[in-house]
């Protein structure tokens, strides 16, 4: 996959501190209550404003302690099963017979999708159909293409990115680096023009917060406009490499594949958007959690310097430490019991990630601290299991190496300056700024 723009040609955006426009200390602090002072039946992940003030941790604690596998009557998104404890997680995902990820059933995110705007995907597909249209697309992240290619190119732009950030100056981390990085990637990934790379970025962010009025403040109205900007440009590219020589990027190789040369409209965009949304959110968040997480363990940030040896096995432990999604959804095909609990043909279970990491029965290590040379750091379950497991794992890790062996090799601390502003949203973890300085070595 040759990339034609070299690094230093292509536009950048502005380096900025952006404070954001609905500060996080003007949320409602009152608003979420700790868990201890509410039943246990109203215990319910959908209000995203726990989310936003990251007060959902004492929430999973208690059900991991006291109900383990709980359910939720009523909620937007109507009544839910949580599924709280690693080795339970760990069950439900292997376990495709009894729980399925097909779009008919409500796919892989809780609650309906909305009726005018459907997407369907591999993700949200149960076998033979998922494995049908996955195989095709592996030789996109096959290890030879992403030791040979992928590797020169993204610590090329790495570097790029990095030497272009200012000097003991604040500024956004997310804007300059995260999304920067990611959507360079992306384009790649999708052979788009990487001067429109930022088009992707904003595809993933209205996909994700369609209720968000920071990010989408014409409603569902605009929502839809732009979505359909998306399939509108991915129906064109779509058509275009079916006339062409079949290539390496996603959308060729979605073009010629044999499940997937004759997709109609909603599959493209499906697909699409879980290109998108897989190899943007998640990457991203985990670049600024990674920042966020050493400064506020800095006794793991000396340690790393000592020792950049540990990288790798740090990569995997900021993977857990962030769990990047926080759940994906199951829909129970047959009565299931467990835990003295009988989920019903036909109900919606969350898999909480999130919690399963933070497993205390299972992390040896107080799960809640970054540990960098944690000795369970690969056995994360950020990236799921069974057969939907991650498709980008190695390609994230891989980003992720890389940005902190030039990290390291640059800067003697990139400080957080102020706590950071997250995602409106229980299903993408991760942060809209983080506000930082970079003190560069002599
Ligand atoms: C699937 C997380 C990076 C593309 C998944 C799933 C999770 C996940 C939890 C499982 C879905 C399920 O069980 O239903 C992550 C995390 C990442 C990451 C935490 C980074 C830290 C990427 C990247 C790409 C990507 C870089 C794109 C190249 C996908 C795709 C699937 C998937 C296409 C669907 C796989 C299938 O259904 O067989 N990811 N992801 N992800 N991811 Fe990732």
């Amino acid at each position: 996959m040759a990339e034609t723009v070299p690094v230093q040609h292509l536009p950048r955006p502005r380096i900025s501190y952006r404070k954001p426009a609905r500060p996080h200390y003007l949320e409602r602090d009152d608003y979420v209550k700790p868990a201890s002072e509410i039943d246990l039946d109203a215990i319910d992940f959908v209000d995203v404003e726990q989310w936003r003030q990251h007060k959902m941790w004492d929430r999973f604690a208690r059900l991991r302690k006291e109900d383990p596998v709980h359910y939720t009557p009523d909620s937007p998104v109507g009544p839910y099963w949580s599924i709280t404890r690693y080795e339970d997680v760990k069950a439900v995902d292997v376990d495709n017979k009894r729980f399925s990820s097909d779009a008919s059933y409500g796919g892989i995110t809780l609650g309906k999708p909305l009726e005018e705007f459907t997407a369907e995907s591999f993700i949200s597909a149960d076998e033979p159909d998922h494995w049908n249209q996955r195989k095709p697309m592996q030789p996109a992240v096959a290890p030879a293409l992403l030791r040979n290619e992928f590797e020169p190119l993204i610590r090329e732009r790495t570097r790029a990115v990095l030497d272009s950030l200012p000097d003991d100056k604040p500024f956004d981390w997310v804007e300059a680096v995260s999304t920067e990085l990611t959507a360079m990637m992306l384009a790649t990934l999708l052979g788009y023009p990487q001067e429109r790379r930022r088009e992707l970025t904003r595809w993933s962010d209205v996909t994700t917060n369609p209720f968000d009025p920071d990010i989408c403040p014409g409603g569902r109205e605009q929502w839809l406009q732009e979505l359909n900007a998306c399939l509108g440009t991915f129906s064109t590219i779509y058509a275009e490499r079916q006339s062409a020589p079949p290539t390496n990027d996603l959308i060729s190789l979605l073009a010629h594949g044999p499940a997937t040369r004759n997709l109609s409209p909603q599959e493209l965009l499906g697909n699409v958007l879980l290109l998108i949304i897989g190899g943007n959110d998640t990457t991203r968040n985990t670049m600024s959690g990674g920042i966020y997480a050493l400064n506020k363990f800095p006794d793991e940030y000396a340690k790393l310097r000592d020792d950049p040896g540990l990288i790798p096995n740090m990569v995997s432990e900021m993977i857990r430490w962030q769990t990047p999604l926080a759940y994906m959804r199951r829909t129970a095909l047959e009565d299931v019991s467990m835990h003295g609990k009988t989920i019903r043909k036909g109900d919606q279970v969350a898999m909480w990630y999130i919690s399963a990491n933070r497993d205390e029965r299972f992390w040896e290590q107080d799960p809640d601290a970054l540990i960098i040379d944690r000795k369970q750091a690969k056995d994360h379950i950020s990236f799921g299991f069974g057969i939907h497991r991650c498709y980008g794992n190695r390609l994230a890790e891989l980003q992720l190496r890389i940005l902190w062996e030039e990290i390291m090799q640059r800067f003697t601390h990139i400080e957080v300056i102020d706590e950071p502003s997250r995602t409106s949203s229980a299903f993408v973890h991760g942060y809209t700024w983080l506000p930082v300085i970079c003190h560069r070595k002599a």
